[in-house]
């Protein structure tokens, strides 16, 4: 075996064990940019090893076909495994975390591996570029405020900007107790036990997080509309991420 594909199944190695950290860690919630960031580093090693391990199609055109579109398609499914409103469920369950990260190493894997099969070169362009998609949305999700203070000048596209970083972070969950204590525990009982409204206990067997969120903001008589007089978008967000616990 040459040095190149040693080192190749060596990164590769190393990338799925980081991979595998949350197995370890638990659920610890992290902020969402550190969260795209360690994402980016998964496509940039499996991407990386890919590279080394590939045997690149010489002349151009004479790789299989199937190869280019494996190499296109896999960034987009590396995207769709990165949607952010995902984070609170991966959070709390760490094998279906592990599956999504190996599912995205494997996608920079593929997108790689695929291009350089198809010709040289492609793959590095196609691997690059989902890196790249990675990181920006890192950036994209808040970095940019947490490493430049200068965006705090007091406009409506801050506060638009602020409601929308709180659509993206993880819910939060005290603070959906809170609301619900407030708002909910009166019909549903504390901690969902039922009283006048239905029991809320496994709430998550019947509606999923979306469900949810959509029930409290669009709800059938006798259950009060409480949005968004009462709640903002982001309150029904943390209450369905409570009820979703009981
Ligand atoms: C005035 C009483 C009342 C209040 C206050 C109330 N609910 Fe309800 N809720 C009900 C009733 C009654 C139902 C059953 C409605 C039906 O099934 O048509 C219900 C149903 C639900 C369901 C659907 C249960 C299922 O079948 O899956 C959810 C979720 C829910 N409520 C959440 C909440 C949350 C969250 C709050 C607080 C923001 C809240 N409710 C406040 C009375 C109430």
């Amino acid at each position: 075996m040459s040095v190149k594909k040693i080192l190749g199944w060596i990164i590769l190695a190393l990338t799925v064990l980081v991979a595998l950290i949350p197995l370890v860690r638990g659920a610890v919630e992290i902020p969402i940019p550190q969260h795209h960031l360690i994402h980016a580093a998964l496509i940039a090693g499996g991407l990386l090893s890919a590279l080394l391990l590939a045997t690149p199609s010489r002349d151009v055109g004479s790789g299989h076909y199937g190869w280019l579109l494996l190499a296109v398609f896999s960034p987009f499914a590396a995207m769709l495994l990165m949607w952010p409103s995902e984070y609170a469920w991966y959070e709390r369950h760490a094998s279906g975390h592990i599956l999504e990260h190996l599912g995205i190493l494997g996608l920079g894997f593929i997108t790689g591996y695929a291009g350089q099969r198809y010709a040289a070169g492609v793959g590095w362009a196609t691997g690059l570029s989902v890196v790249f998609m990675a990181v920006a949305s890192a950036w994209g999700f808040g970095v940019a405020h947490a490493i430049s203070p200068m965006v705090t000048t007091g406009t409506t596209a801050q506060s638009a900007a602020t409601s929308a970083a709180q659509m993206l972070r993880s819910p939060d969950l005290a603070l959906g107790g809170k609301l619900f204590a407030q708002n909910c525990a009166v019909c549903h009982g504390a901690h969902g036990v039922g009283g006048e409204g239905p029991s809320l206990i496994a709430e998550k067997s019947r509606k999923n997080f979306a469900q949810a969120q959509q029930w409290i903001m669009n709800p059938s008589p006798p259950m009060p509309k409480f949005y968004p007089a009462v709640l903002t978008r982001s309150d029904v967000r943390d209450v369905a991420a409570y009820i979703e616990t009981l």
